[in-house]
This record gives C-alpha cells, structure tokens and sequence, in this order.
C-alpha cells in the first residue's frame, strides 16, 4: 500500500478527480464556501449527518465534487482513537466500491497523531490475507493499493506520518506471517522470512538449527521440539543503526508455530488457533521491517526460538525434568506450558548481548485472556522506568497494555521435589505465574515481558491475526533513541526518515510475496 500526506483543503478536495473521497470532519467545524463545505452543511441542516464519532454519511456524484464517492465521517473532538474508528467505519461503507485508491482529506487542522491513527486505520482495514487462496477468490472489500492523506497544515504531521507509514509496514508483515498456516509457516520457513528481510539495509540474520542448540545447551527449547518432525530453528536478528558498542534492546519472540498442547493435548474445538502461537515471533519479524524503514539510530537485537509442540513417541511427557541453558532443572508438569520453555532458553541466550533492555512477546497463557480480554496485552516488567515506557508507548501506539504484578508470592506454586522449578503453578493468576517462571532466566538484565495471548488475533468470523504489538514496540524503540548512552564515535543519533525536502513524499508498503520469497 502506497501513502501519501499533503496539505490539502476542502476546495482542493472538491475539485480531486478520486474513486472515493473521505471527509473527517471534527465537531466546531465552520463551513467555508466550498462544495464540500455546502454538503456537511446541508447535511447537518437536515439532520442526516453531525461531527459526532463515528457519524457517517456516504453519497454518490455529489454536486461540483469532482470525486466518485464521497462519505462524511464525524470524529467528535479528533482524538486518535476516534479518527481510528470513524476511518474503519468509513472502509466498511466504501466495501463494495470498486476503488483501488482513495484520498481522506481532514475538514479542519488535524493533529499529527490523528493523522497518524487515519494511515493505522487504512493499512488495517486494507489488508486481506489471500496467501493460500486462489487467485480471484476474495471478491469482499475494498481493494486499496494507494490512499493519499489530506489535511490543512499536512506538512507539520511528516514525521508522524512517517512513522504511522513505517509501523504499517511492520503490522503488515507480522499479520501475514502469523496468519498463515502451520504448514506453510514452519520454523524453517520463519528463518527463511528472517533471512530474506536481512538483505534489507542495516539487517543481519544468523539461523541456528537442532545441532547448534544442542550445543549451546538449549535443553528445555530441545525439549518442546523433540514431538515434531519439523526440525527446530533458532533465529537471531540484528538490526544495527548506532555505534557498534552500544547496547541493544533485544526482543525475544515466542516462535511456536502449532501448539496442539503436546503429551498435554489441548481439546478439538478451536484448535487451529494454535498457529497463531508464533504471533510473538511474527511481531519481531515485524519490528525489523519497520526499523528497515524507519532507520533510527539504535541496536536492535530479535531472537526467535521456532518450533512445534507436538504428541509423538519422542515428546517430551509430564513430569520429565530437563536442563535448561542457565543451568537450572525444570519439572515440565504440563507439555502445554511450551511457551515458557522455548523462551527460558532465548532470554538466557540474551545474556550474551550485555543488552539496555530484553523484552519477550509471547502468546503465553490462556489466563491473559481471561484477565484483560483482547483490549489490553499483558505487561510485566522488573524495572518501573521500563514499565512507564511501554505502558505510554502502547498508549501512543493504540496498542496498549496493563501492567500486572511480580511479587514473589505468586513463585510459590512453582516449586517441586523433582527439580529447580516447575513449568507450572495452579490455575490461578496463571498469567502472574508463568511471567514469575520467565523472570527466573532473565536476572541479567532490566526485562520485560508482554503475554499478547488475547491481543495478538481476533477469533470468530473476524478471524485473523492483528499484527499487535509491533506498534507498541515501535513506538517503544523510537523513544530509546538517545536515551542510550553516547555513541562512541560521535555520530549524532539520526531522526527517523521523514521527507526533508518538505514535498509528497510517497512510501511503499510492500505485500508478501509468495512462495519462499517474501520480503516483508
Ligand atoms: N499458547 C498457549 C496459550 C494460549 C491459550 C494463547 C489460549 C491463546 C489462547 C500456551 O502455550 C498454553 O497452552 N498455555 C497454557 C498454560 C497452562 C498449561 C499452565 C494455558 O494457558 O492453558
Ligand atoms: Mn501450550
Ligand atoms: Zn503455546
């Protein structure tokens, strides 16, 4: 998908030769004496139409409007989360046009963060999965190549827009990857996704496979990997944009790319949701396509541990005890707390990279759901200064998350007779003890941890991955630019990319690519 930003008024709007014309109009709005200006007043006049959020009004060749379509959506006092909604509204009106651009135009100054919410809510609501369907059969919704964004004074929204831009890109990508099928996301497919975005500038990937990891000790990743016949692979990517010496943020990924529960077998019903189990994985992968973009200066390292969690002869079974990279024992009571288990041994492998921060996504507990629903990810964090930061990157990001606790109580159901520590508690705060189990490997470094069971896809007839929290993470990252201590050579640490020149800039949004190739 291709954006667009520009200053652009009503009376300008009014004479673009566009498919589809959306208009946001936010409560106060005055009237000029343009044709657009007429129609939100008439149509107020009649009390068909109002600024009230998400008030819409879609007409069709509308008197000396030069565009096709037009639909009226009010955004009551423009705050980013009502842009968000009024423009997904918006899409859904626009469904059955046959459009494939379309400019959204602001009626009034618009803030940078709204203009940022309206390219969210474009690139969400364009997207359509179509990876492993016939060419021709998805004839549902609007099918946007290009949207050009509009407003008043558009120039002092660029580098919002920019990121908005960027973030897209990401979301995209780990939408695409999570929503594919176990069978065409493999762990050996995942490695070759993070290898082929690694030809991106300022990217490296280094693909570790079972020998490797029996190497380094790995002994509860081995262990969840041992039921599949789908060989393990163990993916680290590097994003490098500030000085060699200075310390990364290293996000961890779970990478379960189908979770039938192992020995543990889950039950039937909504099984297939399991291959989104590596929504964590895809979120990283994600991150690393919109810092290709974005080119801040900052370290960035992905770790990925990728594989299946299986039934099998050779899987593991409830009450083995297995040695974990760090050295500690684990009782593994439950082969359905896999999660865990693959990430002990990346956060202990995280050691090695003497990060700032280390930050694991994962789609972790069933209890998170419970907990906070699909609104909200789970945060956990042992440091209150990185808990502050990702809490406002979420809010930023209209990808938010809620802290929960630590105490050390909550550890208490995780001891056993037969080893170090359990890989589970009882039922409650389920979602408190499997972070507690993750803080054991992660005593090296300031951590955090995002449990995205309920945020990373929608079920029902919206079924589909959501591509959170690369936005959070994003957003998160870019507020560490400068925060890191000083770059040993001077370099000054550059802004995200943003048009310097002050024209159109136009940024690409690449759609995946088929069959082994894809780049984003
Ligand atoms: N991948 C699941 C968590 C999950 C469940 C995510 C439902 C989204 C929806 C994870 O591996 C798991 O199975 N967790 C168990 C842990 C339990 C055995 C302690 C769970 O939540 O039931
Ligand atoms: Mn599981
Ligand atoms: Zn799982």
């Amino acid at each position: 998908m291709d954006f667009q930003l520009s200053s652009l008024r009503l009376a300008q709007a009014a004479a673009d030769k566009t498919p589809a014309l959306l208009v946001l109009v936010q409560q106060g709005f005055e009237p000029g004496g343009d044709a657009i200006s007429a129609l939100i007043g008439r149509a107020i006049d009649a009390g068909d139409f109002s600024a009230e959020a998400s008030k819409l009004l879609a007409s069709y060749g509308a008197v000396r409007i030069a565009a096709a379509r037009i639909v009226l959506a009010g955004i009551g006092d423009g705050s980013p989360p009502k842009v968000r909604k009024a423009v997904a509204a918006a899409l859904a009106a626009l469904k059955g046009a046959n459009a494939n651009t379309l400019t959204l135009c602001f009626a009034q100054a618009a803030a940078p963060a709204a203009i940022g919410a309206a390219v969210q809510a474009l690139a969400e609501g364009s997207y359509r999965y179509d990876t492993t369907k016939s060419p021709g059969e998805d004839k549902d919704g609007l099918k946007l190549k290009q949207a050009l964004i509009g407003a008043p004074e558009a120039e002092a929204a660029r580098a919002e827009f920019d990121r908005a831009v960027g973030i897209a890109t990401g979301v995209r990508m780990a939408r695409e990857w999570a929503n594919r099928p176990a069978n065409h996301a493999t762990p050996t497919l995942l490695a070759e996704a993070a290898q082929a975005l690694a030809k991106l500038p300022r990217l490296r990937c280094k693909v570790l496979g079972p020998k490797e990891v029996a190497e380094l000790g790995m002994g509860a990743f081995q262990a969840v990997a041992r039921g599949s016949a789908e060989e393990l692979r163990f993916i680290e990517l590097r994003y490098q944009g500030a000085a060699k010496g200075e310390a990364p943020v290293v996000l961890v990924g779970k990478g379960i790319t189908f979770d039938t529960g192992g020995i543990s077998l889950k039950p039937a019903p909504e099984m297939d949701e399991m291959k989104f189990d590596m929504s964590g994985a895809a979120s990283v992968l994600g991150v690393f396509r919109a810092l290709a973009e974005l080119k801040p200066a900052l370290n960035v390292v992905g770790l990925i541990p990728a594989c299946e969690n299986m039934p099998d002869g050779r899987a593991i079974k409830p009450g083995d005890v297995v040695t974990s990279m760090s050295g500690q024992t684990i009782e593994i009571l439950n082969t359905d707390a896999e999660g865990r288990l693959v990430l002990c041994d990346a956060l202990s492998y995280a050691e090695r990279f003497t990060p700032r921060a280390v930050i694991d996504i994962a789609t972790l507990t069933g209890a998170c759901v419970i907990a906070l629903g699909g609104v909200r990810s789970g945060m956990f964090a042992s440091d209150d200064a990185l808990a502050e930061a990702l809490h406002a990157a979420g809010e930023a990001a209209l990808d938010p998350c809620w802290r929960l606790p630590l105490d050390e109580d909550y550890a208490e159901g995780l001891k056993t007779n037969f080893a170090d520590v359990a890989n589970v508690a009882g039922r409650p705060a389920g979602a408190v003890t499997a972070a507690k189990f993750l803080q054991r490997f992660a005593k090296a470094y300031t951590w955090a941890h995002l449990d995205i069971a309920g945020t990373a896809w929608k079920g029902g007839t919206a079924k589909g991955a959501t591509g959170r929290p690369v936005g959070l993470l994003v957003h998160y990252l870019l507020g560490q630019m400068g925060a890191a201590a000083s770059s040993p050579d001077g370099e000054p640490p550059a802004k995200p990319s943003s048009g310097k020149d002050g024209k159109r800039k136009s940024t690409k949004v690449v759609k995946g690519a088929k069959g082994g190739k894809t780049r984003d």
